[in-house]
């Protein structure tokens, strides 16, 4: 059994076959990053335009890597949100077609679910885990009981850290995606240099842990970044990079371990395309080290956006979609468990 899976949520058309024991055939990533990097974000037009370009080339490509045909599919699943919405239309008018001219089921996948069991594909977890997802458009922190069963403990209640990262990345000139040209520059700087803020870690003498919200804010330390370079004439970048990817990861580690302790979870995972951050991977480790947690991440080429995670999440829905599934651009991670809500922290 062989499902192909599309991902189109934002600017990488993706397409991956998966089979029904979760071996990856094969997973294509078509990135868009050199058409968005002239406005250091992305232009959703012209990502929507892309994809349209994109997706038949993409979906031959993984077919061919995988020495498979389409008469070989046994199931096509599709991201139908969160997203752009005219991103995820394409996948979706995509995953429609096939499932017509090839009589398949097509399965439906949530965006953010997908990051948050992508860490199971080269891992074998033990549930409950805690996971952590920080991307470019969510933060999210839950507590994961099964394949359907998890409770989300808190959001970020502003920017998705991958959004501060992209954004503060901007104010520096550095270009688009931000987080590796932040991560790279940083490697040069001095993470003690400025000392921003670390929002929602409240409490003792400076940020202090007293946190029974597990909720997050980003655009504070985006703001601070911003009036730091505009209140300073000698500004060493790399030193403004070091600074600030150590506040926000000191925020994401903190907090992901502390809610690790208060909840008496073992386990905690991370993905999500900052997941790929080479600081945030040590912090973390040691961290969770020191509070004898385990701390797993997925290899990098998954913590960023794949199909590969479609397709693997595919395999536990049980639903199946009609041809009138539409993009649902605002989905949020509550659609297709069924939600403990003791297991929720307000
Ligand atoms: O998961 P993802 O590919 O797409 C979304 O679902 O949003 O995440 C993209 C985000 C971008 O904000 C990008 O700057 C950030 O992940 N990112 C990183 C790194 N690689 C990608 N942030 C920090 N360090 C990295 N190495
Ligand atoms: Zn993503």
């Amino acid at each position: 059994m062989v499902t192909l899976a599309l991902e189109t949520s934002c600017d990488d058309t993706c397409a991956a076959l998966v089979t029904s024991d979760h071996q990856v055939l094969s997973s294509v990533v078509s990135s868009q990053d050199e058409i968005h990097a002239p406005y250091q974000g992305v232009v959703p037009e012209l990502a929507s335009r892309r994809h349209c370009e994109n997706i038949n080339p993409i979906i031959r490509e993984a077919l061919n890597r995988a020495e498979r045909s389409l008469e070989d599919l046994t199931a096509v699943a599709v991201t139908y949100g969160p997203g752009l919405v005219g991103s995820l239309l394409t996948g979706v008018a995509a995953a429609k077609s096939i499932k017509v001219t090839r009589d398949i089921p097509m399965i439906p996948v949530n965006h953010i679910e997908a990051h948050i069991y992508s860490v199971e594909i080269e891992n074998s977890l033990t549930y409950p885990y805690l996971s952590l997802v920080a991307s470019g458009g969510h933060t999210v922190l839950l507590e994961v009981e099964d394949q359907d069963n998890y409770g989300v403990l808190g959001h970020t209640r502003d920017d998705a850290v991958g959004e501060a990262y992209d954004k503060v990345a901007k104010m520096l000139d550095l270009g688009y995606p931000g987080g590796p040209h932040i991560e790279n520059l940083a490697k040069d700087g001095d993470p003690t240099a400025v000392d921003f803020p670390r929002p929602t870690l409240r409490g003792s003498k400076r940020w202090g842990w007293s946190m029974k919200d597990y909720d997050f804010s980003f655009s504070g330390i985006k703001t601070a970044v911003y009036y730091y370079l505009r209140d300073h004439d000698d500004i060493d970048k790399a030193d403004v990079a070091a600074s600030f990817q150590r506040a926000v990861n000191d925020v994401l580690v903190h907090k992901t371990v502390q809610a690790a302790q208060d909840r008496g979870v073992e386990t905690i995972t991370v993905g999500g395309g900052v997941a790929a951050n080479t600081n945030l991977r040590e912090s973390f480790r040691n961290r969770a080290a020191e509070k004898n947690r385990d701390v797993v991440f997925p290899s990098r080429t998954l913590c960023t956006d794949n199909a590969a995670m479609i397709g693997y999440r595919a395999n536990f829905i049980s639903e199946r979609a009609g041809l009138e599934l539409n993009a649902q651009p605002r989905l949020s991670e509550f659609t297709h468990k069924k939600l403990t809500e003791e297991k929720v922290v307000k």
